[in-house]
C-alpha cells in the first residue's frame, strides 16, 4: 500500500460526517427530573374519553331509559343522554342539525330513515369488530358501514275486543282490504308517514303489496279511514287500546306490549303479506363525542345486550347471532320481501306525495 496515511485520512473524515449527522438528528436529551413525567405523558396519552352520550332513540321510551341504564352499567364513565323521538321527526332534526350536530348516536327506528340518512351524508361510517355477530349481513348492515341492524319487527292490526263485541259479525281486518271495509270508516288509527317510521313501514308495504299505481289509490282510500293520525308509530296500539277507535296499524311487537298492559286487543297480520322493519343504529357525522358513540355501537351488538329487550317490554328480534328471538312467532307471519333500498331512497318524494296528495301533516294526535 503506497498511501496508508490516505486511507486512515478518509476513514477519519467519514467518521466526523456521520458523527455530526447523527448529532443532528439525534432525539433532544432527556427532559430534567420532574418536567419529564409530565411532558412524555403528555405527547403519550390518547385523546380523553368522553364521559357523555347523547343518544337520539327512536323505540318506546320504557326501552330507551333501560339501554340508558344498561350502558351506564357497563361503562360507569360514561353519562347518556337521550331524546325520544319518532324516525321521521328524528330524520328532520338531523338535517336541521347538519352542521352543529347535537346527537352522537340514533338507536332504533327502521332503516329506510338510516337509509335516507346515510343518502344525506348524516352518518359516519364505523367498522365495529361486533358487526361479525350480525345474523345476515347482506340485508341488516350497510355496505358502507354507516349503519348496523338491532333487531326486526313485524307489521300487524291492533282491533279493539270491545268494539268487536259491540258490533256482531265483524271480523278483526285479515287483509290490507279489509282496513276499507265500510263498518271501519273513520274507525282506523295510524300514525302520518312524516313523523313515523312505522306508519312509512306500512306505507311502503301497500305500496309493494299492491304495485305503485294501484297502492297510491289504495292509499287514498285508506287514508279516508282514519280517525286521527298520531305522531308516534306505536300510539295508535293505545288509543285502540282505550277505545278511541277500532283498529291500528302498529308493529304488533307493540301490540303484544299493549296486551301485556291489560289492553283489550286482538292482534292479526294482512295475509297476503305484512312489512317488516330493521331497527337501526348509526353513528352521527361530527358527533361530538364519537368515542363514546362507538362503545354503545358495539355494544349493541353484543348478544346479551339484544336479549334485554323484553325485560324492558320490548319484544322485536334480536339481530345477532347468540341472542334469541323472545316471540318467534311474530316473524314467523307472511312477511314480504320488503325493499328497504328503495324504500329508504324513495322516502322524501313519498312522504312528500303522501302529506301534499293524500293527508296533510298538521293537528297530529301525540
Ligand atoms: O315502539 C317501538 C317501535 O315500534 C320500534 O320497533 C320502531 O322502530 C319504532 O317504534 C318506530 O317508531 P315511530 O313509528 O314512532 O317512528
Amino acid at each position: 500500500m503506497k498511501h496508508p496515511y490516505k486511507l486512515l485520512i478518509v476513514v477519519g473524515l467519514l467518521m466526523l460526517t456521520a458523527l455530526i449527522f447523527s448529532a443532528c438528528t439525534a432525539p433532544p436529551p432527556p427532559p430534567a427530573a420532574g418536567e419529564g413525567e409530565a411532558a412524555s405523558s403528555e405527547a403519550a396519552a390518547p385523546a380523553e374519553a368522553s364521559t357523555e352520550l347523547n343518544v337520539l332513540c327512536t323505540p318506546q321510551v320504557e326501552w330507551c331509559e333501560g339501554m340508558k341504564a344498561e350502558f351506564e352499567k357497563s361503562h360507569p364513565d360514561i353519562t347518556v343522554n337521550f331524546v325520544r323521538m319518532s324516525s321521521g321527526e328524528s330524520l328532520t332534526r338531523l338535517r336541521n342539525e347538519k352542521d352543529n350536530p347535537q346527537f352522537d348516536i340514533w338507536w332504533g327506528g327502521p332503516i329506510d330513515s338510516f337509509i335516507a340518512a346515510g343518502q344525506e351524508g348524516l352518518l359516519e361510517a364505523y367498522d365495529s369488530p361486533n358487526m361479525a355477530n350480525i345474523k345476515n349481513p347482506d340485508l341488516m348492515l350497510d355496505p358502507d358501514k354507516q349503519w348496523a341492524g338491532v333487531y326486526v319487527g313485524s307489521l300487524g292490526f291492533a282491533t279493539n275486543k270491545n268494539w268487536l263485541d259491540e258490533h256482531p259479525g265483524v271480523e278483526p281486518p285479515r287483509s290490507w282490504d279489509d282496513l276499507l271495509k265500510p263498518e271501519f270508516k273513520g274507525q282506523l288509527m295510524v300514525a302520518h308517514p312524516s313523523s313515523s317510521g312505522t306508519s312509512y313501514t306500512a306505507l311502503c308495504t301497500i305500496l309493494q303489496v299492491k304495485g305503485e299505481e294501484e297502492g297510491w289509490k289504495f292509499l287514498k282510500d285508506y287514508a279516508g279511514q282514519v280517525l286521527q293520525f298520531t305522531k308516534s308509530g306505536s300510539a295508535p296500539g293505545r288509543f285502540v287500546g282505550q277505545g278511541e277507535a277500532a283498529v291500528g296499524v302498529v308493529f304488533s311487537h307493540d301490540i303484544v306490549k299493549n296486551i301485556e298492559d291489560g289492553m283489550p286487543l286482538v292482534l292479526t297480520f294482512p295475509e297476503e303479506g305484512t312489512g317488516y322493519e330493521i331497527g337501526g343504529m348509526g353513528i352521527i357525522k361530527g358527533a361530538a363525542h364519537p368515542d363514546a358513540a362507538q362503545k354503545w355501537f358495539d355494544w349493541a351488538l353484543e348478544p346479551s345486550t339484544q336479549e334485554l329487550g323484553p325485560k324492558y317490554g320490548a319484544y322485536q328480534a334480536p339481530t345477532v347471532n347468540g341472542a334469541e328471538p323472545f316471540m318467534p312467532e311474530l316473524l314467523e307471519v307472511n312477511l314480504i320481501d320488503y325493499d328497504f333500498d328503495w324504500c329508504g331512497t324513495h322516502k322524501k318524494e313519498f312522504v312528500d306525495r303522501f302529506t301534499n296528495e293524500i293527508a296533510t301533516a298538521e293537528n297530529l294526535k301525540q
